[in-house]
């Protein structure tokens, strides 16, 4: 495909909102314009300076539209897409309930092909160009996943979960077999195209420690991969894991044990810590994933961001489907500010865009490659309608800045509001 642009307001970020202040981390264009070439972005500036330099290039022109990095959804569980909106349930009888049953049909491949094929049309009807999924544990399942993503040329990560106990035996592997089924799909997926694996113990109460370990070997063998997993999610959750490893000192202490800490890891939730638990977590340089949507819905609890933020913790947003209630990061940026204004503190737009694309790219250690627009990233671009419905185009028409219009987005925008989704420079939607 020859280069062309994408033209319109531009929003682009210049520093990180959480360490400087937000008025001044991003660079706001209303008429502006990005070239992109071979899947990348390779130039962005004024659209009056890229069009002069660029005479008879391709324009797709989207007046008062914003153009953006694509969401990073960096924890969601893609076998759980028919799961969302179970009713009445907290976290481990939600499991039961709904969600264990719910993958165990993902041993059939047709089904997990299925799933796949739902799932990925949703979230980039939502705008997102980049998960990061938890499968089932069967590898087929994971194959599903890759299939799915590759078709798109989407770049994800995502791994077949380790469970060898405490769910049905369907759902059940062992250490041995978690270790080589990993290692297989690691062979099969890792940087083939657009894919990243994530090696996924599902959460301490799943594995034994005979599988942690495993776990912890084959991320340790195969650098470059990544390692996701729950933590510190639920008050039942959090009493079994001390019944299960009375000799850890605490939940995210069982991780460490095992290896299972350190640049490059993504642990979901981490709403309950204790103090030694956060300044370990950020001294090992993992990164994590807040799930307002998911807390809420699931009732697990208010997730303490500013304590992450302030400690420079890379921390990102993401929907947790089927926990979640929404595939949309409107939705989920939208919760992450109600939760931290019943905290006592008020998520900026920007820090809220932030943390739903370059922040998420972060946790997942693709902050150079996706999340932002800018040359030398990856073209997973969105358009924005702020008019998308008839109270946002209202509340629009008195916003007193860019920053105004973006907050409105959070908290009135949906998959409405998304206009056209580019993956990798084409477009898909
Ligand atoms: N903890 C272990 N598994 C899960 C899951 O599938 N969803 C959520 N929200 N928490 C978990
Ligand atoms: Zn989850």
């Amino acid at each position: 495909m020859p280069p062309f642009v994408i033209r319109g307001e531009t929003f682009a970020f210049t520093a990180d909102p959480f360490t400087g202040p937000a008025e001044v981390a991003y660079a706001y264009d209303s008429d502006g314009a990005v070239v992109i070439d071979g899947g990348r972005i390779i130039e962005t500036g004024t659209a009056a300076a890229v069009l002069a330099r660029h005479p008879g290039i391709r324009v797709d022109h989207y007046p008062s539209h914003l153009i953006m990095a694509g969401f990073v959804d960096c924890h969601i569980h893609y076998p759980q897409t028919r799961v969302i909106a179970s009713y009445g349930k907290q976290l481990i009888e939600w499991l039961n309930t709904y969600t264990f049953p719910a993958e165990l049909a993902f041993a059939d491949p047709a089904h997990a092909a299925e799933v796949a094929e739902v799932f990925f049309a949703e979230v980039l009807r939502n705008g997102t160009t980049t998960v990061s999924s938890y499968c089932t544990v069967h590898p087929q399942s994971a194959d599903a996943f890759f299939v799915g993503a590759s078709k798109r040329n989407m770049r994800v990560a995502g791994g077949k979960v380790l469970m060898d106990r405490n769910a049905p035996p369907g759902l059940l592997d062992t250490p041995q077999s978690a270790y080589d089924d990993t290692k297989a799909l690691i062979a099969r997926w890792h940087g083939r195209g657009r894919n990243v694996y994530a090696v996924s113990p599902r959460f301490a109460p799943t594995s034994t420690p005979e599988q942690l370990e495993a776990a912890g070997a084959v991320w340790r063998e195969h650098p470059g991969t990544l390692m996701q997993t729950h933590v510190s999610e639920n008050a039942k959750e959090i009493a079994w894991v001390h019944e299960l490893f009375p000799d850890a000192p605490d939940y995210f202490g069982v991780y460490e044990r095992f290896g299972l800490a350190g640049p490059g890891a993504n642990f979901g939730h981490a709403i309950h810590l204790s103090k030694r638990e956060r300044a370990a977590l950020q001294a090992s340089g993992s990164g994590i994933s807040h799930c307002p949507a998911s807390n809420t819905f699931i009732g697990s609890g208010l997730f303490d961001l500013a304590g992450f933020t302030q400690n420079a913790v890379p921390a990102g947003l993401a929907t947790d489907i089927g926990g979640g209630s929404s595939f949309s990061m409107f939705a989920t940026m939208r919760t992450a500010y109600e939760i931290a204004q019943l905290r006592g503190h008020s998520l900026h737009p920007v820090q809220a865009y932030y943390l739903a694309s370059l922040g998420s790219a972060r946790v997942l250690r693709m902050e150079h490659q996706i999340g932002n627009l800018a040359p030398g990233y990856e073209a997973d671009v969105i358009v924005l309608d702020p008019r998308s419905r008839p109270i946002l185009a209202e509340r629009v028409s008195v916003a007193r800045s860019i920053e105004d219009v973006l907050f409105a987005l959070i908290i009135l925008g949906d998959d409405r509001a998304v206009k056209a989704v580019y993956v990798a420079g084409e477009k898909v939607g």
